[in-house]
C-alpha cells in the first residue's frame, strides 16, 4: 500500500507553527503534492467538539487525566477519518500539534509524566508516528509574550479558547522543558527550530529539513 509522508508541527502557543504549517503547504502544493492538512484538537467534526470543551475557559474542574483522555479521544478521530486516509492515499499529511504536544502539556505541564503518554499513544493511535516533527521553540520570554498577545486577541474577537493560555509561568516553562526532553530523545524525527529568525527564515529551515527527507 503507497504511503504518503506525515509532518507534525510543534511549539509553545505563540510558536508561529500556524503559519508555517501554511507556508509549507504552499510550497508543497506548488511541488506538486497532494496535501491534506489538518489540526488537534479538531480536525473533524468530533474533534471540533471536543476542542471546544477543552479549550473554553469557562471549562471548569476538567480533570488532568479527563484532559488526557480526550486529547486522545481528539487524535484517535482525527487518524481514523483524516490521516490514515490521506497517507494512504500517498498524500503528504501536516498535522498542527501531535503526541509531543500531548507528552508536553499534559505530561509535563500537568506533571502526568511521559509514560502514561506513550502508552496511551501506542494504544489508541496505532503507534502512528510522523515521519518528521518540526518543533518550533523560540526564546522562552518570547513565546510567552506571543501567547499572550493572542489570548488578547482572542477575547477581542469573541473567541473563547483561552484555557491554556491562563496557565502560570511554570506550567509553560514545564511544557517547554518537556518539548526539549523530546527533542533530544529523538534527533532522528524531531527538528529543532530555535530561531527567532522572522518567518521567511524559519520556513526556509522548514523546507530544508522536508527536502532531506522526501528528496527534490
Ligand atoms: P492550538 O491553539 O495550537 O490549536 O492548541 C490548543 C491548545 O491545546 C494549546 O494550548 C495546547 C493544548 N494542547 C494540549 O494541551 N495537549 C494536546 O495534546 C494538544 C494537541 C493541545
Amino acid at each position: 500500500m503507497a504511503r504518503g509522508f506525515f509532518v507534525t508541527f510543534e511549539g509553545l502557543d505563540g510558536s508561529g507553527k500556524s503559519t508555517q504549517l501554511r507556508k509549507l503547504a504552499q510550497w508543497l502544493t506548488a511541488q506538486g503534492k497532494q496535501v491534506t492538512a489538518t489540526r488537534q484538537p479538531g480536525g473533524t467534526r468530533i474533534g471540533d467538539r471536543i476542542r471546544e470543551l477543552l479549550l473554553d475557559s469557562r471549562t471548569e474542574n476538567l480533570a488532568a487525566r479527563t484532559e488526557l483522555g480526550l486529547m486522545f479521544s481528539d487524535r484517535a478521530q482525527c487518524i481514523a477519518e483524516v490521516i490514515r486516509p490521506a497517507l494512504e492515499r500517498g498524500e503528504v499529511v501536516l498535522c498542527d500539534r501531535y503526541t509531543d504536544s500531548t507528552e508536553a502539556y499534559q505530561g509535563g505541564g500537568r506533571q502526568l509524566g511521559s509514560e502514561i503518554v506513550l502508552e496511551l499513544h501506542r494504544a489508541l493511535c496505532e503507534n502512528l508516528w510522523p515521519d518528521l516533527t518540526i518543533l518550533l521553540l523560540p526564546d522562552f520570554e518570547r513565546s510567552l509574550e506571543r501567547a499572550r498577545n493572542r489570548n488578547a486577541r482572542n477575547v477581542h474577537n469573541g473567541r473563547d479558547e483561552n484555557r491554556f493560555e491562563q496557565e502560570d509561568e511554570r506550567f509553560y516553562r514545564r511544557v517547554y522543558d518537556k518539548y526539549r526532553e523530546i527533542a533530544a530523545r529523538e534527533p532522528g524525527r524531531v527538528v529543532m527550530i530555535e530561531s527567532d529568525a522572522g518567518i521567511e527564515e524559519v520556513h526556509r529551515r522548514v523546507v530544508e529539513a522536508v527536502k532531506a527527507r522526501i528528496g527534490h
